[in-house]
């Protein structure tokens, strides 16, 4: 293959360089096109076209269904690893050995306690406050009370900046979820392992013991490890533009939080459980809504349905969708909004409007069904997707900052009005 491209603009030949990565990706690198060309940009809006960045972390092939951390498949660790263990795969590029692991966990556990003072701020958010919008503010205000900028040159600040978050942001969720539930704030218990932890800081009740059930264990482990990372998608991306301002870490998570919140990105998993419980109010007719979701002058889209990058499957779903049989099946649960998402998923998966546009179910469609039987509130889905995302996040502003990466500075094709005169507020 050439290892240039051309591009000819009035008549004059521009040569650029390809690049080529590790799965065999090309990619023209157009780093000197506004200089070579006297100022001709490329337009690329919701960059469908446009690699941001090189990176290391995440390879995935939406055509294949692949997704690997750090050249490991998704398959494997979500069987084989648990959270913390990808989560130090993907911020440090290895997994841990025992040792690793063990003193990693212990330094996220020393830092497991939140200033008493962001009780206060929590505490003045009304109990109908969304939790993602609780947990953003949380998480930029942690930046008030640790250093926001992190010595990036300095492996030790770096470590310490990471457990930090990966300790403190677990008792934030956990926080957001008790005041909403009017529960007494819980600092929980150092002695389990991470996620166990979760569980317990989220759902001990002040006058009973809190029992681990294995299962559910298993399942959210699973969990936040399939969200753990996905690449150049809007909230990383979110992450690390913030971070390439040099803005510290807790103020890019939290941009990244906001950016996860909305229903085409990480608010799926909510929204596919309110398309579910609307379709049942409405008397359970999921014929009419897939005819809905086809309808080009409806605004309706089948929510949980699609992905920008999987256009065959969502490896993730597959394993998830695994992972809630077992849940539900194991609890016993009967649930008339679960027989609704089957017949939607089996009536997509024989249409040909969705088949044809290989729109299959996302990850999305199946974890909010996990995260109900859970117990879990709907408006507490996307706070669990950014707890997996979490070490992704971090990852990729520490890979962002550590290849000293320039602000992320995008042009436009300016079309508004040309220079006019000011019009006096009297004469307009
Ligand atoms: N229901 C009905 N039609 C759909 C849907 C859907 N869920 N998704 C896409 N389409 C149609 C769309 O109307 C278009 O049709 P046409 O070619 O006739 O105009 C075609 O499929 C291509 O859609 P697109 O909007 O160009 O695709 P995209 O890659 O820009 O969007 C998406 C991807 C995920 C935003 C979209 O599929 C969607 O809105 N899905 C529902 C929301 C959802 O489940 N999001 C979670 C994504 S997974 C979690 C994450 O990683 O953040």
């Amino acid at each position: 293959m050439a290892n240039t491209a051309s591009i000819e603009i009035d008549g004059k030949k521009h040569e650029f360089p390809l690049v080529e990565g590790t799965e065999n990706e090309v990619a023209i690198d157009i780093t000197k096109l506004r200089s070579a060309t006297n100022g001709v940009i490329t337009i690329d809006p919701g960059f469908k076209n446009t690699g941001s960045c090189e990176s290391g972390i995440t390879f995935l092939d939406g055509e294949k269904g692949i997704l690997r951390y750090r050249g490991y498949t998704i398959e494997e660790l979500a069987e084989k690893a648990d959270f913390l263990e990808v989560a130090y795969l993907l911020i440090f590029g290895e997994l841990p050995t025992k040792e690793q692991n063990d003193k990693f966990h212990e330094d996220i556990k020393a830092q497991a306690v939140v200033d008493e003072d962001v009780k206060k701020i929590l505490d003045a958010f009304p109990k109908s406050a969304h939790p993602m919008g609780v947990i953003s503010s949380l998480t930029s205000a942690l930046t008030a009370f640790n250093p926001s900028s992190v010595n990036v040159d300095s492996e030790e600040d770096m470590y310490r900046s990471v457990v930090k978050i990966l300790g403190k942001f677990p008792v934030l969720v956990a926080w957001t979820f008790r005041k909403k539930e009017g529960l007494p704030l819980d600092y929980g218990d150092n002695s389990l392992g991470y996620v166990e932890n979760i569980l317990k800081m989220m759902f001990k009740k002040p006058n009973s013991e809190y029992k681990q059930n294995e299962i559910l264990v298993n399942a959210l482990d699973k969990l936040l490890i399939l969200h753990a990372d996905h690449e150049q998608n809007c909230s990383t991306s979110t992450v690390r533009i913030v971070g390439s301002s040099h803005a510290g870490l807790f103020a890019s998570l939290s941009a990244g939080i906001s950016a996860l919140w909305g229903p085409l990105h990480g608010g799926a998993n909510q929204a596919v459980l309110e398309m579910l419980e609307a379709i049942k109010l409405d008397g359970g007719d999921t014929k009419k809504y897939m005819a809905k979701a086809k309808d080009k002058e409806d605004p309706f889209r089948l929510m949980g349905f699609g992905h920008r990058v999987y256009k065959n499957f969502d490896p993730r779903a597959r394993i998830i969708k695994k992972a809630a049989d077992e849940v539900l099946g194991d609890l016993g649960v009967v649930d008339p909004i679960l027989d609704i998402a089957k017949g939607l998923e089996k009536e997509a998966l024989e249409d040909a409007y969705f088949v044809d546009r290989k729109l299959y179910p996302n990850v999305d469609f199946y974890s909010g069904i996990i995260y109900r039987a859970m117990g879990i509130p709907t408006d507490m889905f996307t706070v669990m997707f950014a707890l997996g995302r979490l070490p992704g996040w971090i990852s990729q502003w520490r890979e962002m900052r550590l290849r000293k990466e320039p602000i992320g500075r995008p042009r436009q094709v300016y079309i508004g009005a040309t220079e006019r005169k000011f019009v006096p507020i009297e004469e307009r």
